[in-house]
């Protein structure tokens, strides 16, 4: 049978399946099931940088204080209840899950603004995080500031966070960037040793009938899978970073496409709110059981066998691509156009 066991930021995991930062990391219990089911590690959910700055939990106050007066204010804030769990409590939940399971434990940390909040990584790896996942979840809204001063102030984030700790830190970035080489490849510099690809947008719908802002959380599907694909084929390789697939993750299958396009593991967060630890267990086993198929006798032998690195002008090969893919269409015979 296959070997999963897998390093990932330099700690031993026994599969490369990760449970993705969200909600189900409040729930030990929950994250025992998932350690029995074959998950490698867990990230907590995130403590935001909201939390831990005053002035901007003041400023999420204010909204909610002021909320009846505008209804499309109300669904598009978060209300002040969402970030009642401070620092101190969240301390509490890691010491608990590191105490309670025997897979690594990884803090989550999301803001985009450097300052004083990121040495509180420090306490994270003090209550005994094995490592940092630092979000930059950040939606340019600026005129006035470009690319570049964006990404620097995204980097000092990122050294602030890695100054502040011994422990490995990994950035989860956005696929919104002008070139992610470029970016990916400053991470390292910054000191990062790890990328996770990639956040999802939580784009609010609008409700025509009640001329409002609909903030919904939406599961993701196979269909986002595709994206992620393709930026660690294009970072595998290329960058000094370990990657990590997150986002669209659905079967053992969608995870090792994962391994081949470059990922060192694999995060999952919809699939295990859906239908539980029974998919994590399907997941990992499916995944071997292909692996096993393919030939492979360990899952990093699988890792970036199918990234952009092999291309001797990755450029012209995703133009070539491109070109193909659309001068390559043609009607269905017997459809609307053929
Ligand atoms: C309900 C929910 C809460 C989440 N909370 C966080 C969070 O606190 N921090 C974070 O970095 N990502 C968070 N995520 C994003 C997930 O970690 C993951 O990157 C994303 O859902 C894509 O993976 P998936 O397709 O497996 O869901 C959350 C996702 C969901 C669905």
């Amino acid at each position: 049978m296959v070997d999963l066991r897998t390093q990932w930021l330099g700690l031993e995991l026994p599969t490369p399946i990760v449970v993705a930062s969200s909600p189900i990391s409040d729930d030990v219990d929950a994250l025992h099931s998932l350690e029995r089911a074959g998950a490698g590690a867990v990230v907590m959910r995130s403590l935001f940088e909201e939390q831990l700055v005053e002035e901007q939990m003041a400023a999420h106050r204010y909204f909610d204080g002021n909320v009846d007066t505008d209804a499309e204010a109300r669904t598009m804030l978060p209300d002040s209840q969402v970030f009642s769990l401070g620092p101190d409590a969240y301390v509490v939940k890691i010491r608990r899950a590191k105490s309670a399971l025997g897979i690594p434990v990884i803090g989550s940390l999301n803001g985009t603004t450097p300052g004083g909040w990121t040495e509180l990584a420090g306490a994270l790896e003090a209550a005994g995080a094995d490592a940092i996942e630092l979000n930059l979840y950040d939606l340019a809204t600026s005129l006035s500031e470009d690319s570049s001063d964006v990404e620097a102030r995204q980097l000092e984030v990122v050294r602030g966070v890695c100054a502040a700790v011994r422990i490995p830190v990994s950035v989860k970035l956005s696929p919104f960037y002008s070139s992610i080489p470029f970016f990916a490849n400053k991470l390292r510099g910054a000191g990062a040793r790890g990328a996770v690809l990639f956040n999802r947008f939580y784009q609010p719908d609008i409700d025509l009938d009640a001329l409002d802002v609909v903030r919904n959380v939406r599961f993701s599907t196979h269909h986002e899978l595709p994206l992620r694909l393709h930026g660690l084929a294009l970072l595998s390789g290329r960058v000094d970073l370990e990657l990590a697939a997150s986002g669209g993750v659905h079967s053992g299958d969608d995870a090792v496409k994962c391994l081949l396009s470059g990922a060192t593991v694999v995060q999952l967060a919809s699939v295990l709110l859906e239908r539980g630890p029974d998919a994590m267990r399907s997941i990992v086993e499916s995944m071997a059981t292909r692996l096993d198929a393919m030939g492979y006798a360990q899952a990093g032998h699988a890792r970036g066998v199918l990234a952009l690195d092999k291309a001797p002008d990755p450029h012209a090969w995703e133009r070539l691509q491109y070109v193909r893919t659309l001068q390559g269409w043609r009607p269905r015979r017997g459809g609307k156009w053929g």
